[in-house]
């Protein structure tokens, strides 16, 4: 049965759900969709969240030279940013996000959904230099029941992160509310909030399975 989740009942959350993002995603959805396009939609709608997650990034005032007059104006502050996407699928959004913010520095971690349990099994871990002043945009695609996602923010604290941001294309609100609940301190960006999740932890409807999806390895 479909869950009542008010998105707004959620202090943390922030829906992304311009046109062209919900557009893109169904497309996505579509099961006819292929590996070519998928990826290629989700890198455009990683770029256009990302444009609405720096929003509220810090500016500095500048003096310039136009060719007409001289004026002050704005540029950004400098702020340190690091992406850190949860392997396979964040993978997939990194590009996006780099199209926008090309110097930020990036690190991995690897993380699998054991098939059983659904319990995050960690392998992998890099991490740029620093992270304790960095923000830190952690995308993945898929919130589901939000163990993946809960462990990779609590492994990035662990190592020092204090502010980060999760970025996640499909949502569920199992897992909206256990990000929620383990870091009350992290927003949670999402373009997407769908009905449940069924018996296996796949989001319904969502879109299947992302990494599989991107990678073509269905
Ligand atoms: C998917 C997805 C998330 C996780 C979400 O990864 O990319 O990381 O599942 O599920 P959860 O919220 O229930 O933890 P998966 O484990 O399939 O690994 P992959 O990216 O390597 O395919
Ligand atoms: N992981 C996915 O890739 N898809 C889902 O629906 C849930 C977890």
């Amino acid at each position: 049965m479909a869950d009542t989740f008010r998105p707004s009942d959620i202090p943390t959350l922030h829906l992304v759900d311009h046109p062209l993002i919900q557009h893109k995603l169904t497309i996505m959805r579509r099961r006819e969709t292929g590996t070519k396009e998928f990826r290629e939609l989700l890198s455009e709608i990683a770029m256009l969240m990302a444009y609405e997650i720096t929003r509220d990034f810090p500016l500095r005032d500048v003096e310039i030279e136009t060719p007409v007059a001289h004026c002050h104006a704005k540029m950004l502050a400098g702020k340190k940013l690091g992406i850190v996407p949860i392997l396979r699928a964040g993978l997939g959004m990194l590009d996006g996000i780099l199209n926008l913010i090309p110097a930020a520095r990036v690190g991995h971690i690897g993380l699998y959904r054991d098939p059983e349990t659904l319990a995050p099994v960690e392998y992998y871990a890099k991490l740029p230099r620093g992270i304790e002043d960095r923000t830190l945009i952690v995308p993945d695609p898929m919130l589901a029941t939000g163990g993946s996602a809960s462990a990779a923010l609590t492994m990035l604290k662990d190592k020092g992160a204090r502010s980060i941001i999760l970025m996640c294309l499909v949502s569920a609100p199992e897992g909206i509310r256990r990000v929620a609940a383990d870091h009350p301190d992290v927003p949670i960006y999402v373009a997407a909030v769908d009905d449940c999740l069924n018996e296996h932890g796949y989001i319904v409807p969502g879109l299947g399975d992302a990494g599989d999806r991107i990678f073509g390895t269905l």
